[in-house]
């Protein structure tokens, strides 16, 4: 194998443990940072290697777990634990489900490693293949390195295994230098070695650790990359770990998006996950979260206090003060203050959502206009259509929904209710207040409300010495009578 070829033949990504100092129903590992579960992480990174295969290995909420990773990656293998407890073992199930004659590199990682990026994993690959290595390690030097195995090292500097805290002397327990439990091997090496380990230690538990001193005792050569972001390799084992891993993955990504010419005005309260994209020329305003697969184009300004899922905005748009799911914002549209747009709006370009109007399942023409107070749901409305303030399409009839449809042009007033099924043609107009229960031809003038008749001096008759029967007469210029 070349150097440049880093491609492993196998990943292996831990996964059988058990994870109770979440105090969770829901299993460690499916707990997510930055828009994702932590093993979608791992498997993102495991992936960045582009393996020949992929296995994960699995035993705590077994059925759960496997479900979870098969959704993200139909095609990698699930290896279940048996009973016989370590890494060592769960590595063993994990070559058990690839092929007997499996050569080249196998990379062991973990499910609960969140912020380990494929880049790492590479670099500890290419320095494995570089050296011929039977095993390589992935360590870090921690100010606290309580409770992680220890690299120990010969006086010449090379690795000459790892000791598990438990099982470690005084003297190794003051060592700095941890394993993260990341690991490239040799397929041969890895699968002959781990015959060798036994459960004799501390915790009774096949280490995976053994093979390393295993592995240099039979002469290979072992070798540790020593990486300095610890981030990388740090787990999350309860909930105060997750948010401070959740908070670093975040001032990550906006580091990235901020160089790549994003405006972030306020990186402390912006969130953005990590499957959001971003052009050049973005605004993002404080208070401003950014969820799945959101995408926003150039120029668009988001914020202050926004929060989008799913939504497609495009360029030039403004989306101020708004909460937005599974929907697409068109090019130089504005949508806010204050709007909420659930799942299936679809604005179009030039288009405006206003304040204080929700919006379901709703196309919404070029140029179109809902400016204030209103709700659109079930509804098609054509282009450079202005819906006036406060209209509603009545959508549901307490069994089922019913779509409004609405051409170009139509001018509504205030108030109108559309009682749907109902539709409205091109250039049509409705008048204040009116209950459109019968479709509009195009054109039509719709009015619904009576005319307007007004009975004189019905104040003064009917709510006699009032204060609006003093106004009134005042403003008549008569005198009020008392009674
Ligand atoms: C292990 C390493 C230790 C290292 C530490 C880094 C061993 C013996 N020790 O510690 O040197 O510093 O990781 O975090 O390997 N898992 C299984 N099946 C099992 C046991 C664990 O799949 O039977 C998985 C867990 O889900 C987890 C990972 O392996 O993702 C590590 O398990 P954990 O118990 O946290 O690690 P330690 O054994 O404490
Ligand atoms: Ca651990």
């Amino acid at each position: 194998m070349s150097v440049e070829a880093t491609a492993p033949a196998a990943v292996i990504v831990l996964a059988a443990g058990a994870g109770t100092r979440m105090k969770s129903a829901k299993p460690k590992i499916l707990h997510q940072i930055g828009g994702k579960s932590m093993v979608g992480h791992a498997i993102a990174a495991a992936r960045g290697l582009d393996p020949e295969r992929l296995v994960a290995v699995v035993r705590h909420e077994r059925d759960r777990v496997a479900a979870h990773l098969l959704e993200i990656d139909p095609s990698l293998v699930i290896a279940d634990q048996d009973e016989i407890p370590g890494t060592g073992r769960a590595v063993q199930v994990g070559l058990e489900a690839l092929p007997e004659d499996l050569e080249g590199t196998v990379v062991v990682t973990y499910g609960d490693v969140p912020l380990l990026t494929g880049e790492l994993l590479a670099e500890l690959v290419a320095e494995h293949n570089a050296g011929g290595n039977a095993a390589t390690v992935l360590s870090a030097r921690l100010e606290d390195p309580t409770g992680y195995g220890r690299i120990v090292r010969d006086t010449d500097g090379s690795v000459a295994g790892i000791v598990e805290h438990k099982d470690a002397s005084d003297e190794q327990r003051a060592i700095d230098e941890v394993n993260s439990g990341i690991y490239a091997f040799d397929a041969a090496v890895l699968r002959s070695a781990l015959k060798q380990v036994t459960t004799e230690n501390a915790q009774g538990e096949m280490y995976l650790t053994d093979v390393l001193s295993i592995a240099r005792n039979d002469g290979g050569r072992v070798a540790a990359v020593v990486t300095e972001d610890p981030w990388q390799v740090e787990g999350a084992n309860d909930r105060v770990q997750l948010a401070a891993l959740g908070k670093e993955l975040n001032r990550r990504t906006l580091t990235q998006w901020m160089r790549a010419g994003v405006t972030i005005v306020d990186p402390e309260s912006t969130w953005i996950d990590v499957q959001v994209a971003l052009s050049n020329d973005v605004t993002i305003k404080p208070g401003t979260q950014l969820h799945g697969h959101t995408a926003i184009g150039t120029d668009a300004v988001v914020g202050p206090d926004t929060t989008l899922t799913n939504v497609q905005v495009g360029p030039g748009a403004t989306v101020t003060r708004t909460d937005a799911t599974d929907s697409v914002i068109g090019a130089n549209a504005k949508v806010g203050p204050f709007a909420y747009l659930r799942p299936k709006t679809d604005l179009g370009e030039d288009g405006k959502i206003g304040a204080f109007y929700e919006t379901k399942n709703a196309r919404i023409g070029k140029g179109s206009k809902l400016s204030h107070l209103g709700y659109s749901g079930d509804s098609v409305i054509g282009e450079y259509t202005n819906i006036g303030c406060g209209n509603i399409t009545a959508n549901y009839d307490g069994e089922k929904k019913h779509q409004t449809v609405i051409g170009s042009h139509v001018r509504t007033s205030s108030n109108t209710v559309f009682i749907a099924p109902v539709s409205v043609g091109d250039g049509a107009y409705t008048g204040a207040g009116a209950i459109v229960r019968k479709d509009v031809p195009a054109g039509a003038l719709a009015l619904s409300v009576a005319p307007q008749r007004n009975t004189e001096g019905w104040t003064e008759a009917k709510r006699p010495g009032s204060d609006s029967a003093r106004a009134a007469a005042q403003a008549s210029g008569q005198p009020a009578s008392n009674s």
